[in-house]
């Protein structure tokens, strides 16, 4: 399995640097990034500015959130079918941000995940315990919770990717240490693969929190890790493709 690079840009950008980042991830990615699909999750009203730049190129279109309808008066959303219609292949559903900020419960998280699998895009479906969670001991019972919540029926058998984020590591600085993350990831892939049926081996889980280019080739190399979810380090060009150059 190819290793999978996920930028998530969040709500940093404007046209002029969108383009200028997109260029220069696509033109110093050429050639070099076979052993990874690289993806890149702009804000939606930024798809326009990137999506241009990205064609001829194997760099893929994300957006970072998708409502559960596939349309209706729900002012200031955005459907799946948009972001696809923008030249998306992949959807960020369940972020700690939107759950936080949004109040996104597992169910929501599902059915937007159902959304996005109806409408032919790929949801990467974001799980992962707070820091209160961790301290509490709670970390597996959480992540047990989110994968029996979260993946939905319409994913089984399907095209689908799991990211762990403990939120604890978001923007922080901070990572788990390799092996809780490889223990982490083993656990997460068992109980996904308990859930759908699947084979273990073919259920990417992703890691995201803090990655950057400095750690980002010791945490792809870790056991069961089949790549990266990147937020802050993902909007300096050269960093991210010092990222994607550590799949290799
Ligand atoms: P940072 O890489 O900035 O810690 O953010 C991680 C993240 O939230 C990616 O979705």
């Amino acid at each position: 399995m190819k290793k999978i690079i996920i930028g998530n840009w969040k709500m940093y950008g404007d046209p002029a640097m969108a383009a200028a980042l997109a260029q220069s991830i696509v033109k110093n990615t050429a050639g070099k990034a076979n052993n990874a699909q690289v993806v890149i999750c702009p804000p939606a009203i930024l798809l326009p500015h990137v999506a241009p730049h990205l064609s001829g190129s194997t760099i893929k279109l994300g957006g970072q959130d998708c409502h559960i309808q596939p349309d209706g008066a729900y002012t200031g959303d955005i459907s799946a079918l948009m972001l696809k219609q923008a030249g998306c292949t992949h959807v960020l559903v369940g972020h700690s941000e939107r759950r936080k900020f949004h109040h996104e419960q597992d169910i929501d998280v599902r059915h937007k995940a159902a959304r996005a699998v109806k409408t032919g895009l790929i949801p990467v479906i974001c799980i992962g315990e707070s820091e209160e969670e961790r301290k509490a001991g709670k970390t597996k019972d959480i992540l047990a919770q989110q994968i029996r919540e979260c993946i939905p029926e319409e994913a089984i058998q399907g095209d689908f990717i799991l990211a762990y984020e403990p939120v604890w590591a978001i923007g922080s600085g901070k990572t788990p240490t390799m092996g809780d993350i490889s223990d982490i990831h083993a656990y997460i892939i068992s109980l996904a693969a308990r859930r759908t049926g699947m084979d273990s081996a073919s259920i990417p889980v992703i890691y995201g929190g803090s990655v950057k280019a400095d750690n980002a080739r010791e945490i792809m190399a870790a056991e069961a890790v089949s790549g990266v979810l990147v937020g802050g380090a993902s909007l300096k060009a050269e960093e991210f493709c010092r990222i994607v150059a550590a799949a290799t």
